[in-house]
This record gives structure tokens, sequence and C-alpha cells, in this order.
């Protein structure tokens, strides 16, 4: 797969892993081995990105937990210095609530837990998973320098930045990228993009392909488990699938004339829009990850990719799902 350079220095391949879904926020998680099975498969097409959180847990058929990072950990573990293993602290999920804790004492106890987990001396991108409140970006930022230096962790990112918080972390410890929503349903950090670009920092869109709705292939048939975070998600609903109608046309338009599927198209739109985006669709079928990889080969000229931003600056759409809520402390 071609490969893009995060911040100033880190090589990763253009499409990455998101690997959640293995074991949180999409129904019951996947049974070890097929995930590890998986896993492996998407090194083999040639992934070498994979992102996880210590905070994604589900549960396994038998009522034990899975710890997302340790599937991560265990397929990867031949590979470790041909892959990028990105993962993040701060964040515990209550009920489907976020409980955020970025106190330096907790950040250590993370990193500790992560590394075991992970089958690893160091993480390549270590991302405060949410900011948390009560600790300000600059002892954040100074706990990441102490881990760089201590040579457990290499580089540092922020989930759902702010220019703010981003600023302020970056002057005590440069920031290698962002790791914000982003799609062609869910546009708001686009006006990151400018500090970005200023700050040399890159853009790593999770959720990229609106929690799968922009692949075209789920309908207003389509089931969800009530432990699978779709079924409450606005764009699943049937009458947004009705609204959402001239999208999906949109994208089987151009996905037909360049020999590509909607989900390509989707991520082709935005790896072809800035060089520093690096989407990380999640799957855990083997037999779409080859399909998502793809959509590093698809070219779109500036002026298609022009032509579906205005497109999309025309459209109504229906609401996307936004985030789980922040606990309030
Ligand atoms: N930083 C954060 O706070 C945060 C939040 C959310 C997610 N993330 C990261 O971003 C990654 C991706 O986000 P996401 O999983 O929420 O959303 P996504 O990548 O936009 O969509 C994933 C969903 O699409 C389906 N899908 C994937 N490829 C498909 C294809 N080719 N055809 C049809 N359906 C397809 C998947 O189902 P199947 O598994 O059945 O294929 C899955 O349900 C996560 O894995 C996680 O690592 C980070």
């Amino acid at each position: 797969m071609k490969a893009r350079t995060l911040g100033k220095d880190l090589t990763v391949a253009a499409v990455g892993l998101g690997c959640m879904g293995f074991s949180h926020a999409y129904g019951a998680a996947t049974e070890k081995s097929e995930a590890v099975e998986a896993i492996q498969k998407a090194f083999e097409i040639g992934y070498t990105f994979f992102d996880t959180a210590e905070s994604y847990l589900g549960t396994n058929t038998d009522g034990s937990i899975s710890y997302n990072e340790e599937l991560v950990g265990e397929a990867l573990s031949p590979y470790r210095n041909k892959v990028q293993l990105a993962t993040k602290f701060g964040v515990r999920h209550d009920n489907r609530n976020i409980l955020t804790d970025s106190r330096p004492e907790t950040i250590r106890s993370s990193v500790e837990g992560s590394l075991r987990r992970l089958h690893t001396d160091y993480i390549d991108l270590y991302y405060q998973h949410r900011i948390d409140p009560s600790v300000p970006a600059e002892e954040v930022a100074g706990v990441m320098a102490d881990l760089i230096r201590e040579g457990k962790i290499t580089h540092w990112g922020i989930s759902e930045a702010n220019e703010d918080y981003l600023r302020k972390a970056h002057a005590v410890c440069p920031v290698t990228a962002i790791q914000n929503r982003y799609s062609m349903m869910y546009r708001d950090y686009e006006r990151l993009f400018p500090v970005l670009e200023e700050l040399g920092v890159g853009f790593v869109a999770f959720s990229p392909m609106a929690n799968g709705f922009l692949t075209g292939k789920y309908t207003a048939d389509s089931k969800f488990t009530q432990d699978d975070y779709r079924s409450a998600m606005p764009q699943f609903t049937a009458d947004a699938m009705q609204k959402n109608q001239e999208l999906l046309a949109l994208l089987y338009g151009l996905a037909e004339s360049k020999n590509a599927t909607p989900a390509q198209i989707s991520l082709a739109w935005m790896l072809c829009g800035k060089s520093y985006i690096v989407p990380i669709p999640g799957t855990r079928k083997i037999s779409r990850l080859t399909e998502n990889a793809g959509a590093a080969d698809i070219e779109l000229t500036a002026d298609e990719v022009r032509m579906l931003n205005k497109a999309l600056d025309g459209m109504e759409l229906s609401g996307v799902f936004g985030g789980s809520p922040m606990a309030k402390k």
C-alpha cells in the first residue's frame, strides 16, 4: 500500500485499520482467533497502521472481557517492527458515557498496561483519547515528552482535538497527529486544516465511512442488535436512509466511473483532498479489508474533489453520530 507521513516522521500505510469493532461498539466481540486471523490478514494485504485503545473493551460469548489491545498485540507481535501501533489513554466507558482521566499518574499506569497487552516495549503513536478538562494541555504534553525520552512511546497525538488545546500541547511536545471524526457526513474539523498545515500535524480520520453508512451496503431494513451502537445512530434510521439517497447516488455514480466502490470513493475523497490525512476504516470482515485498502489506489483529481465538496456543501443530509456523551466531572 502507498505510504504517508504523519507529522515530521511517522510513516504509515495510507489507509490504517481501525480495530475497535473487534471488541467494542459494534455488538458482541469477535471470537479471539477470528480477530487475530483478520488482523494478520490485514498485514498481509499491506496494512501497517493499526488503531486500538485502552478503553476498547467488549464481552466474549463466554462472558469474559475482550481487551482490544490484546487482540492487536497477539496478532502483530510476529511483525512488530514492520507495523505502527497506535493506542489511546485517558478514557473509560461507563455504559455509553465517556469518563476522562488524564492525570499524570493515570497516564503512567495506562501506558504500562497498554505496553503489556500490546506485547511490545514501545508504542508508535499514543493518543490522549479525549481532552480532560481538569488537566491542562501543557501537563499532558509534559508527560508525553517524558514517555518519549524513556522510549515507551515514539510519537503522540490527541483525539477530538480543538485548536486551542492543540496549540498549547504542541508548544510543549510536538504533536504528530490528531485523531478526529471525519467523513463526508461529518466535516466539522475541516476548520482545523489551516492549523494542521501551519504546525505540520497529521490528521487521522476516525469513523471515515460514517460508521459504515457511506459503503452503501446498509438499507432501511438493516437490523442492528441493541449492543451495536448503530442501532441508535441517526444516519441508520429509515428516515435518514431516505434523506441521504442523494449522497449515496453521488457515491455510486463516481464509483462506477472509477471502477471503484462507494466505500472506496468515500475514503479516496479525503485521501486525495489532503496529503496529511490517513483514514482508519474499521471492519471485522476479511472480505472487506481489500476493498477498503484499495481506496489508497483510487486517484481523484483536484476537480473531482472540488466537485464532491461543492455537492456536499449543497446537500441536506440526515444527522450523523457525533460520539458518546462525556460524563460531567
Ligand atoms: N478516537 C476515537 O474516539 C474513535 C472513535 C471511534 C472510532 N475510532 C477508531 O476509528 C476506527 C473506525 O471507525 P468506525 O469503526 O467507528 O467507523 P467506520 O470505519 O466509518 O465504519 C465501520 C463500520 O463499517 C462497516 N464496514 C467497514 N468496511 C465496510 C465495507 N467495505 N462494506 C460494508 N461495510 C463496511 C463495519 O462493519 P463490519 O465490521 O461488519 O465490516 C463497521 O461497522 C475504529 O475502529 C477505531 O479504531 C476512534
